[in-house]
């Protein structure tokens, strides 16, 4: 079966794309080619980070890939954070620092309108494809649920009264932003 990097070390990412793409690929993560660089993300899409770390692997280590990049996007601010989800609150801050931030930003505006976003650039073939997925819903004006990572407590997402941080793992990974954009990328193989 032919081989594919997905550039992450993230476990539960790589459990989940694996599980997806049994039968088309093999997925290799960094760690299996021995790639332990710092990879850069300093675009300020999530397309042009997804593509920068695609990049990077197809360059430097000679593989057909896929990277993806995600995060929030609230809309009274601008649809911040977005590619700064990870370190809103400053460089080396915690998921729990951001949510704060988010929260006290939030305080007394009335627009809870947020969505998560994922893209994924996929080089195959000396071709370059992007798949998007993305899950609307309301920041909460506390935390609610103990389960996911980031921002999960402080998001419900639209159509549930759940936030992401309340739904087992497994719920959340079959309506995730990232779920969606991996979807995407099945679809893709299963027309070629
Ligand atoms: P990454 O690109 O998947 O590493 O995500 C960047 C940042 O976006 C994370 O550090 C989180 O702060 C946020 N984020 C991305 N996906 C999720 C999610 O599913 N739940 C909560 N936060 C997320």
């Amino acid at each position: 079966m032919n081989e594919i990097v997905f550039a992450s070390n993230n476990i539960h990412k790589l459990t989940e794309v694996r599980t997806k793409l049994t039968g088309f690929f093999q997925i290799l993560s960094l760690k299996d080619i021995n790639c332990h660089d710092e990879i850069p993300e300093t675009a300020n899409t999530f397309e042009g980070n997804a593509e920068q770390k695609a990049i990077w692997i197809l360059d430097k280590y000679g593989y057909d890939c896929f990277a993806d990049d995600s995060g929030i996007e609230i809309e009274a601010l601008d649809n911040k954070p977005g590619v700064f989800s990870a370190r809103y609150a400053g460089e080396n801050c915690t998921f729990d620092d951001n949510n704060r931030k988010v929260l006290k930003e939030l305080e007394n505006i009335e627009n809870k309108n947020a969505k998560f976003v994922t893209t994924i650039c996929l080089k195959l073939n000396g071709k370059t494809h992007f798949f998007k997925g993305e899950v609307k819903g309301k920041i909460i004006d506390e935390y609610r649920g103990t389960e996911g990572f980031g921002y999960d407590p402080i998001f419900v997402p639209d159509g549930y009264n759940i936030s992401f941080a309340e739904m087992r793992l497994e719920d959340k990974n079959k309506i995730s932003h990232r779920a969606l954009a991996i979807d995407k990328m099945l679809l893709f193989f299963n027309k070629k």
